[in-house]
C-alpha cells in the first residue's frame, strides 16, 4: 500500500459544483440534476477501500453498516478491500417523510459481539451527525477496541454552522462534500424511493 495513503486524502467538495443532466433512462425521476456520477463515486471508493484497507492491517476490522441507506455504498466499498473484514448491519430509522427528519429509532438490533474488536461504522451521509452519534455511542458502549466511521457524503449545512450547530462528531473517511441540498439515489432514499440510481442526484422538490 502506498505510503502517500497513511493519511486521509483530500475530500472532494462538490458544494459549489452545478448539477449535471440525468442520464437518459432515468429522466422520469423527479430530479433536479445529477450531482455525482457513477464512474465518480467508483473512482472515490476506489480511494476510500485503500485507506481502509490499510487500516486492516494492524488487525480485521467490523464493518458496520447503517440500514438501509448505508447498504448500496457498503456492497461497492467492501468489494474493493482485500484486508480481513467481517460485514454487519445495524439498523437505525429517523422516521422522516420526504425530507423532514423526525425522532430516531433502531429498527434493527446489532446481531454480533463487537467487545474488543476494532468498529468502522458505515452511513451513507452525515448531515445533522444525529444518526452517527447515536450509533457511536451506542457501539462505543459496548466495549469495542476501537471505533471509527466512513461516510459516502457529508452535506455542509451552512445554517447549522451560523447557528454554532455544526456536528460534533467527524467521520474518519469521507467520500465526498456536498452542498445543503437533499439527495438521492446509490442507497439514499426520498420516502423509499430512487435509492437504485446508480449515480447521486438532487431532487425537485415541490416548491424548487
Ligand atoms: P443526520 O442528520 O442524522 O442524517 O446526520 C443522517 C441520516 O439522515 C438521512 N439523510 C438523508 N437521506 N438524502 C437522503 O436520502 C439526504 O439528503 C439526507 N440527509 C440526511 C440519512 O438516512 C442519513 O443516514
Amino acid at each position: 500500500m502506498s505510503p502517500s495513503l497513511r493519511r486521509p486524502s483530500i475530500i472532494p467538495d462538490y458544494r459549489q459544483s452545478g448539477l449535471q443532466p440525468v442520464p437518459k433512462p432515468w429522466r422520469d425521476f423527479p430530479l433536479k440534476g445529477m450531482l455525482l456520477d457513477a464512474d465518480t463515486i467508483r473512482a472515490r471508493l476506489e480511494t476510500l477501500a485503500s485507506e481502509i484497507q490499510e487500516q486492516t492491517e494492524d488487525g480485521p476490522l467490523l464493518m458496520v453498516g447503517i440500514l438501509s441507506g448505508a447498504s448500496v455504498f457498503m456492497a461497492d466499498l467492501i468489494r474493493q478491500i482485500r484486508g480481513e473484514l467481517e460485514v454487519t448491519y445495524i439498523g437505525v430509522s429517523s422516521y422522516r417523510s420526504g425530507i423532514t427528519s423526525g425522532s430516531l429509532a433502531w429498527t434493527l438490533p446489532l446481531q454480533v459481539d463487537i467487545k474488543h474488536r476494532r468498529v468502522m461504522i458505515v452511513d451513507d451521509i452525515l448531515d445533522t451527525g444525529r444518526t452517527l452519534e447515536m450509533v457511536t455511542t451506542h457501539l462505543e458502549s459496548l466495549g469495542p477496541a476501537s471505533v471509527k466511521r466512513c461516510v459516502l457524503l457529508q452535506k455542509h449545512r451552512e445554517s447549522l454552522h451560523q447557528e454554532g450547530d455544526a456536528p460534533t462528531i467527524q467521520a474518519e473517511h469521507v467520500g465526498f462534500l456536498i452542498p445543503d441540498t437533499f439527495v438521492v439515489g446509490y442507497g439514499l432514499d426520498m420516502d423509499g424511493q430512487m435509492r437504485q440510481l446508480p449515480f447521486i442526484g438532487s431532487v425537485l422538490l415541490p416548491e424548487s
